[in-house]
């Protein structure tokens, strides 16, 4: 039995934070080295020109994005990495398909009920600065996955209702056609975890309380440093629960390490040792990956020949597909 066909698509967005990280980067890295899958990710350029209208910057994220995914532990041998703008047969199936998208049903998509809403909110016009490109984003996205046939689709939960548009749009098309489209489902990581930014909000860029991944160890101790403890005494007791450099630690440390940095909190620990122990620990997994980061982004070609590579593999595949499916309307 042939394997799964595994896909996802990563925004081109810059240089990942650890939060990107433990919620997509680490649990998608982890599902390709199964094995048990043939796994295709993409680097999802056409849905950053939503909002990345600057040349020199897109490269930018391109290359930042894709060579986070191999510092990482990416193997390009074990996953097709492409680029999105590599495989032209994405847009034609975006067209067909959008033929077949109720437009009700991208008036209820989240991303662009979330921009009217902000809209609303500053008294703006409700359609301010929303471009065609939002508003049929979801439509993108089922091409990306419906063009290699996708089975299943690692995503976080915030995706979901993406996946499930995919799966209305191909049950249409394939209601006037047959089954031409497969319908995919969607996989959450169990343990998909929200890492809390530095000020306990939600870890993102656009409140700068991240941590960018492959800061310097200096950059880490800032970043550290700026996490808000308590006055409590130094020995007394405190609760690794509640405590959001025991959540980093967790993250990154083995078990053995978490048990014993659990138990030190419990006999009392000072917040200046907790903090050494999370700068040694998170510096000792990220210090490897991020001298491979420096190098290839020193080098974009390296990581510009990976996705042509990629899109090689890909494209005869979307060839045959959109071939089939222009027979399948009746304009070939
Ligand atoms: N929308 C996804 C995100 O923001 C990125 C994406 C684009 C994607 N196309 C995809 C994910 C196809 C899975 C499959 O994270």
């Amino acid at each position: 039995m042939s394997k799964k066909i595994c896909l996802t698509g990563i925004k081109a967005t810059g240089m990942p934070h650890l939060g990107n990280y433990i919620g997509a980067i680490k649990p998608a890295i982890d599902m390709a080295n199964t094995g048990e899958f043939n796994s295709y990710y993409f680097i999802a350029d056409y849905h950053s020109l939503i909002g990345v209208h600057d040349p020199k910057l897109m490269r930018t994220y391109i290359h930042e994005v894709a060579a986070a995914w191999l510092a990482m532990g990416l193997d390009p041998n074990k996953v097709t990495l492409y680029k999105q703008s590599d495989i032209p047969e994405i847009l034609e199936l975006h067209w067909m398909i959008s033929c077949f998208t109720i437009k009700g049903l991208m008036n209820r998509s989240h991303a662009y009920k979330a921009s009217v809403q902000a809209n609303i909110e500053s008294e703006r016009d409700e359609d301010h600065g929303i471009n065609m490109g939002l508003f049929t984003y979801p439509i993108l996205m089922a091409a990306d996955i419906m063009i290699l046939n996708a089975d299943v689709v690692p995503v976080g939960a915030d995706q979901l209702q993406h996946i499930e548009i995919a799966r209305d749009i191909a049950t249409t098309f394939n209601n006037t056609y047959g089954n031409n489209l497969k319908l995919p489902k969607a996989i959450v990581a169990q343990d998909n975890k929200l890492l809390a930014g530095l000020d306990g909000r939600k870890m993102s860029k656009s409140y700068n309380n991240h941590i960018p991944l492959f800061s310097t160890e200096k950059e880490l101790k800032k970043l550290i440093n700026r996490i808000t403890t308590d006055s409590s005494d130094p020995s007394s007791p405190k609760n690794p629960d509640e405590s959001l450099i025991f959540d980093y630690y967790s993250q990154f440390a083995t078990n053995e390490q978490v048990a014993s940095l659990r138990a030190w909190y419990l006999r009392g620990i000072g917040w200046g040792e907790a903090k050494m122990e999370l700068l040694v620990t998170l510096n000792k997994t990220l210090e490897g990956p991020r001298e491979l980061y420096n190098e290839l982004m020193a080098n974009p070609k390296k990581i510009d020949l990976i996705l042509q590579e990629g899109a090689a593999k890909v494209r005869p595949q979307a060839q045959e597909l959109v071939s089939k499916l222009k027979h399948t309307i009746g304009v070939s």
